[in-house]
Parts: C-alpha cells; sequence; structure tokens
C-alpha cells in the first residue's frame, strides 16, 4: 500500500530552538511563503501521475496496449489544459516548462516571420526567459523594443502602440509579474497587436490558477505556462499556439506533439499538469478571494508595525497571494537568512542568482532608488497558508526588520530612529 505524504503535513518541521518567536523554546512550524518560485504537488495530482511511472510506462509512440493508455492521458491532459484557458486541445502543446514555452514562442514565431521584419516588443519586467531570450535574439540581427512600466508595473497600452513599426512581428507582455505580481493589461494589449496584425505571446507561468484567462476573448496568440505554480510537478509545462500561428520549432527530433516538439513525452509530468490545471481552474474566484484576504491581513500588519516600509507593485491590480515590501535601511539577503532562521521562506526582489550586487531589473524598473530595492521581501501566499502564519509573521517579521536596521549605520545616521510604529508615506 502506497503511503503518500499528507501535503499540508509537508509543510510541518518541528524543530525546538531558541527563536525570535513569542516564548522563548517554541516549536518552529516551517511557514512556506514562496508560492511563486514553486508550490508542492497536491496528493490528487501525485496519485493520479503514479500509474504512468509505474503500470502505464510505455512509450506513447509504440503500439501496445500499455502504451495506448500512456497516449490516452496525454489527450485528456491536453483537453484539461485546452478548457482551462479557452482554447481548443490541438493548440496546446507540451514542454519541459515555462522557460521552454517561453523560449519556443518568442524564436519559434521571430524566425518564422524572419521574412515580415526583425522588430520585437517586449517589456522591462519581463522574466529572464523572455529577457536573455530578446538579448541573444539582439545578437542574431533581431531589434527590440524593451516598453517601460509605470511606479506600479504597468505597461501602458499607448507606449505599446507607438512602438509598433512596419517591421514589428512579435509582442511579448507577460500576463502577470513573478516579482512585484502586477496584472498587466493583457487583453487591451493583445487587442492593439491583433490591430496590427503581430503576433501576441504571453507568460502566463504566475498567472495560470491564480486568474481566470481566456487566450480567445484575450486575443491572446500564444502563451506560456508551467505546471509547477500551481501544485503540478516541476519540468513540465505547456504552449498553447493558436491555430495560423507560423512558428518554427525549437527542438527538433522525433514527431512527437504533432511533428512540433521532439523527445519522449514526460507522460508523467504531462498527467500531472492536467489534473492541477484542473484543480487550479476549478474554483479560482473562490480560492482567489481566501487568499487575497490573508494577504491583505498580511500586508496591513506590515505597514502598520513597521516604518519606513511600503509596498511594491499595483495596489490592487496584483496576484491575489502576492506581497511585495520594501524596508528601508536593511539587506533583503539579510531578512531572508533571519526569516529562516524562523522557519519562514520567503524571496528577495534584490536577490540577484547571477551573484551580482545589482537589484532586480523589476525593482529598478518600476524606479525604486538601490537602497530600497535591496530591502525589499517578496511573499507569496498559497493553498496551506492560514490565519496563523500570517499572524506569526507578523509577530516575527518586526523584530527581524528591527534588528538587521540596529545593526545599520546608515540607519542610525538618517535621523529616523525614532519612529516605531506606521508606515513611512
Ligand atoms: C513569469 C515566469 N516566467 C517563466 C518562468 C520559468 O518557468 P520554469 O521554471 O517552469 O522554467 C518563471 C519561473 O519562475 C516565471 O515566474
Amino acid at each position: 500500500m502506497n503511503t503518500l505524504p499528507d501535503y499540508k503535513n509537508i509543510m510541518v518541521h518541528p524543530t525546538y530552538s531558541k527563536s525570535l518567536r513569542k516564548g522563548t523554546m517554541t516549536e518552529k512550524r516551517t511557514i512556506y511563503l514562496d508560492h511563486a518560485a514553486t508550490t508542492p504537488v497536491k496528493p490528487a495530482v501525485l496519485e493520479a501521475m503514479r500509474p504512468y511511472y509505474t503500470e502505464y510506462f510505455g512509450n506513447p509512440s509504440s503500439i501496445y496496449s500499455i502504451a495506448r493508455e500512456s497516449r490516452k492521458a496525454i489527450e485528456i491532459a491536453r483537453a484539461q489544459v485546452a478548457k482551462a484557458i479557452g482554447a481548443v486541445p490541438d493548440e496546446i502543446y507540451f514542454t519541459s516548462g515555462g522557460s521552454e514555452s517561453d523560449n519556443w514562442a518568442i524564436k519559434g514565431v521571430v524566425f518564422a516571420n524572419r521574412k515580415k521584419g526583425n522588430h520585437i516588443i517586449t517589456s522591462a519586467i519581463e522574466h529572464h526567459a523572455v529577457l536573455h531570450t530578446c538579448r541573444y535574439l539582439e545578437k542574431e540581427g533581431f531589434s527590440v523594443t524593451y516598453l517601460p512600466v509605470d511606479s506600479s508595473g504597468l505597461v501602458d497600452p499607448e507606449d505599446l502602440e507607438k512602438a509598433i513599426t512596419d517591421k514589428t512581428i512579435l509582442i511579448s507582455i507577460m500576463y502577470a509579474n513573478n516579482e512585484i505580481g502586477t496584472i498587466e493589461p493583457v487583453a487591451e494589449l493583445g487587442a492593439i497587436a491583433k490591430k496590427h496584425k503581430i503576433y501576441f505571446h504571453t507568460d502566463a507561468v504566475q498567472a495560470i490558477g491564480n486568474i481566470p484567462i481566456d487566450v480567445k476573448a484575450q486575443n491572446i496568440d500564444l502563451l506560456s505556462l508551467s505546471a509547477h505554480k500551481f501544485y503540478g510537478p516541476k519540468g513540465c509545462g505547456a504552449l498553447y499556439i493558436r491555430k495560423g500561428v507560423k512558428i518554427d520549432n525549437l527542438i527538433h527530433g522525433g514527431g512527437q506533439e504533432s511533428r512540433r516538439r521532439a523527445g519522449t513525452e514526460n507522460i508523467a509530468g504531462i498527467v500531472g499538469l492536467g489534473t492541477a490545471i484542473e484543480l487550479a481552474t476549478a474554483d479560482i474566484r473562490g480560492h482567489n478571494a481566501r487568499i487575497a484576504v490573508l494577504r491583505d491581513r498580511l500586508l496591513k500588519g506590515i505597514l502598520d508595525t513597521i516604518p519606513y516600509s511600503r509596498l511594491n507593485g499595483h495596489p490592487e491590480r496584483r496576484l491575489p497571494g502576492n506581497l511585495n515590501v520594501s524596508f528601508e535601511f536593511i539587506e533583503g539577503e539579510s531578512m531572508l537568512l533571519w526569516l529562516d532562521d524562523e522557519g519562514i521562506c520567503g524571496s528577495t526582489g534584490s536577490a540577484c542568482t547571477s551573484g551580482s550586487l545589482e537589484p532586480s531589473h523589476v525593482m529598478l524598473a518600476i524606479g525604486l532608488p538601490h537602497e530600497i530595492a535591496h530591502g525589499s521581501l517578496r511573499l507569496t501566499l498559497g493553498d496551506a497558508n492560514t490565519e496563523q502564519d500570517v499572524d506569526l509573521v507578523l509577530d516575527v517579521l518586526p523584530k527581524v526588520v528591527a534588528k538587521l536596521r540596529d545593526m545599520s549605520p546608515l540607519y542610525h545616521k538618517s535621523g529616523k530612529e525614532g519612529k516605531t510604529r506606521g508606515a513611512a508615506k
């Protein structure tokens, strides 16, 4: 008999040590607040995947019955993904995740349409899967316009309109930003692209499962998604390609995915993706409302108790679970280490995977000065989070910030030490 880990209990790793939490020797329960980075696989998803590792492991390209079962499972998942975004199954292609989907959408479209023009429009706050692809294409002779965003992270549709030239062949603007959670006016941007007969791609990796999406109503020609952001497995994603879009292959080889994406299918991953997207979109509004209430409670608590703190991103047009706040005189990295010591998992906009000390391109694009961008903290809530989690963070975080400010010569020199409660405006 297989025993599945209980997904809520995965969050509980009791350790006993000295803590900033109320009382000294308390049980430290891990509080996971980094759902924008990845999510745990739901038990129902894992359960659905399991037989495709063991019983129906056949290569879908083979002709015997266990292979037919895997083929069937892939087509069910394709239909599940299509239904979740308002597409038809033939428009869904499975990939290895969001990065591959973004690379395929962008490189595939521009190489296939090179005769029509060489201009791409994207935004300054895209994920690196889009930005670095565009940088690569610049070296290949394409020209790229990186649209600016306003201080809340929004792209202005008028800027898009102005940037279009007769050489523009692709517009790629993300659905929602992974750091600050801002939701872009995708339908409006898509309508502009359609009016000019330019292909419109959106990286919806952070949006799927958090916001209802309808590719037809929103004029989306290509859309990237990734299972691990909505309680599915890592290493599995999909690209929606509207029928009629002219696109080259990215991965060449066998004839899988209607000869468009080579490679033996990750059947269990695909089944997990299908199950996860169906679960994530089933009660999307109810689910979001619950998470947004927790997020708002956390935000209010932070702004009320920690002076010189501010919200980054749009106050309303943001992902329900996303909270991004900056604290003056604080290094985001040090804050994360202290929080980790308290069992709280978050991330920081100033974290730079490349090891450079530059704050993130998103923080700079919304106009944050370097020193404030460095003190940003992203907390992203998910299914298993509770009011108790929020209250615990609200107990610990002000103490962490106070400790770090106490160590900061800049803070002591600033003359702002006196203030103890209430957010700086
Ligand atoms: C907006 C966005 N696009 C693309 C990706 C890359 O997705 P994956 O990790 O599946 O390659 C991510 C992952 O964080 C993301 O947040």
